[in-house]
């Protein structure tokens, strides 16, 4: 029987780990970082999302010697210069409140007629002696309010191009079908199936 190949996502978000797992099939083994008994908390501390995402997946392998890719995604907002981009997650301090950040972006674009905006995950992946850096893009505009029940974080005020819906006011399925971290892992497999 062929043994799968194993590498670690360097999460230990199950969500995350379990929309991966659905899409990378019987190609990989893919180990979170508890399966590889790494509770560290890893450095996130780049200005970049592509710096983060190495940063990573760097510690995962140097440390555990695992082949790895880790991830980082971002809300880049046109008319305020690309933020809260890398400080998505704690744009309004450091508690990592989705309701604080979504307050804030709308306040600091009251009145702003450019509210193109799109979402920005980036993949780093490091096999063997290989780094690799993919990304996936889902472009839209930050709505007036926020609208919609589903989803995270910014979800109620990002409306992606082309559609009359919130990420928000989407099912789970409609959202991961376009979505920005579908599009780096479509990327992430395209890269894998060369190497
Ligand atoms: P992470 O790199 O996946 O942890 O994402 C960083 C931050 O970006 C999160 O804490 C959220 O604020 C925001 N974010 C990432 N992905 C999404 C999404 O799909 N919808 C809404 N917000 C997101």
């Amino acid at each position: 029987m062929n043994k799968l190949p194993s590498i670690v996502f360097a999460t230990n978000n199950e969500h995350k780990l379990h929309e991966i797992r659905m899409m990378i099939g019987d190609r990989y083994n893919v180990l979170s970082l508890s399966d590889i008994n790494c509770h560290d908390d890893i450095p996130e501390t780049a200005s970049t999302l592509e710096g983060n995402a190495l940063l990573k997946a760097r510690y995962v392998k140097h440390k555990y010697g695992f082949d790895c890719f880790a991830d980082d995604t971002g809300l880049e907002v046109d008319s305020l210069g690309g933020a809260p981009g890398v400080y998505s997650a704690r744009y309004a301090g450091p508690g990592h409140d989705s309701e604080a950040n979504m307050r804030l972006l709308l306040d600091n674009m009251k009145g702003v007629t450019d509210r193109s905006a799109r979402f920005r995950t980036v993949i780093a992946l490091l096999l063997g002696d290989k780094e690799v850096i993919v990304d996936g893009v889902v472009n839209g505009e930050i709505t007036t309010d926020p609208s919609g029940q589903n989803g995270f974080g910014y979800d109620p005020v990002f409306r992606p191009a082309g559609g009359s819906e919130t990420f928000a006011e989407m099912t789970d399925s409609e959202k991961n079908a376009i979505s920005h971290r579908r599009r780096a892992v479509e990327a992430l497999l395209n890269k894998l199936a060369t190497l």
